[in-house]
């Protein structure tokens, strides 16, 4: 059996139906960038977040960059966030001239640990990028009173999160603003890329669909300098029909992950922990396992779809090298990089095929084990 990693074709027929008639309707419009598909699908997720404002932009990554911008994130301010995390959170900050200043990660969550984020303020902080790591939400209550004590802005990356709760509230409506991607393999994916800004903070919002138009006021007249980074008309009518089943397709993942945790539970593969108080979303099911790399060819000798998130943590990463860190820095972020592998979740995942993954797994690590 062939196991893949995810099978987007398998929810493109599973929704064909409702696709294809808005892609031609935008397709007739020929209204490609802006225009109501995009103002209707910003206003679907603020009230999905429960925020006040939405804003779409090209990419997650350029959400969290205009987000900083917005905020004024400028040239030596320091930004607090997690190194085990996708490139563009740390991309980010750098691309402004800030500097990421990485804190490490509780081993079970392997979200950003609140305790260790006080011991790396300075002067020059201004900001904290948690990130809502597999789809699981960061200590946002702990991290939100550590910002409030100090002043500083916290943004959240809930680029892999979208729906995920904590406390009963959602990712990208607790921090200042909230960023998230709709890259296709995202639980609410495109059919390109895409992203959005969600804020309680009318300022903030306005600020970025300037950003978003090279920092235009009205056309032509601009009072800062910004991109060009929309969210296309295309992308907001697929995304507008993906959004009403993002709820069972969540639930989907989740009722998969509950299979596998009792599978894996009581043996040598710790299963993904999840906080009572949060919902997960699983984007990504990550599994700590001893002797990874034989897993991990192990599985793909089988077939079996599986991914490295992430193999090296930023901070050992090349370009962050002037940041002068090292091997040893950040224990936690380096050891999960190690250690854990990524196994198929989609909600399209067949009983039997969930039962080969997780019977490929233990026969493999009982028998070297
Ligand atoms: C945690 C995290 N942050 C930021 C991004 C960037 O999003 P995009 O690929 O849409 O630019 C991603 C996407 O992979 C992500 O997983």
């Amino acid at each position: 059996m062939k196991v893949p990693l995810l099978d987007l074709r398998r929810q493109y027929q599973s929704i064909r139906d409702e696709i294809d008639p808005v892609i031609r309707e935008v397709v007739e419009s020929q209204v490609f960038v802006k225009g109501p598909k995009v103002a209707e699908f910003e206003q679907s997720i603020a009230q999905y977040c429960g925020t006040e404002w939405a804003v779409g932009v090209a990419s997650g990554t350029d959400a969290i960059l205009l987000s900083l911008m917005a905020y004024g994130i400028e040239r030596d301010d320091e930004v607090i966030t997690t190194p085990y995390t996708f490139f563009a959170t740390a991309g980010s900050i750098a691309r402004l001239g800030a500097v990421p200043v990485f804190v490490d990660i509780d081993p079970e969550t392997y979200n950003i640990d609140p305790a260790k984020i006080e011991a790396a303020i300075t002067g020059r902080t201004k900001a904290v990028i948690p990130v809502h790591l597999y789809g699981q939400c960061a200590e946002m209550d702990a991290i939100m009173e550590i910002a409030d004590r100090h002043g500083l802005v916290v943004i959240e990356d809930a680029a892999q999160a979208i729906g995920a709760e904590h406390r009963g509230r959602r990712a990208g409506s607790i921090g200042h603003a909230g960023c998230f991607s709709f890259f296709p393999s995202k639980n609410l994916g495109g059919y390109g890329d895409g992203g959005m800004v969600t804020t309680n903070d009318e300022e903030i919002a306005d600020r970025i669909v300037s950003l978003r138009e090279h920092g235009q006021r009205e056309k032509y007249y601009y009072c800062a300098v910004g991109a060009n980074s929309r969210l296309d008309a295309l992308q907001a009518a697929v995304l507008s029909v993906k959004l009403r089943h993002l709820g069972t397709w969540s639930d989907g993942r989740a009722a998969n992950a509950a299979y596998y945790d009792e599978r894996f539970a009581g043996t040598a593969v710790t299963a993904p922990h999840r906080k009572e108080h949060n919902r997960h979303i699983y984007n990504q099911y990550v599994i700590r396992v001893p002797d990874r790399d034989a897993v991990f060819a192990h599985l793909r000798e089988k077939e079996i779809g599986c991914a490295l998130y992430y193999p090296l943590p930023l901070h050992l990463q090349e370009c962050f090298e002037p940041l002068g860190l090292k091997e040893g820095d950040l224990p936690e972020s380096e050891r999960a990089a190690s250690e854990t592998i990524s196994i198929p979740i989609f909600s399209l995942l067949t009983s039997e095929e969930m039962e080969y993954v997780a019977t490929t797994v233990l026969e493999f690590v009982e028998r070297s084990g």
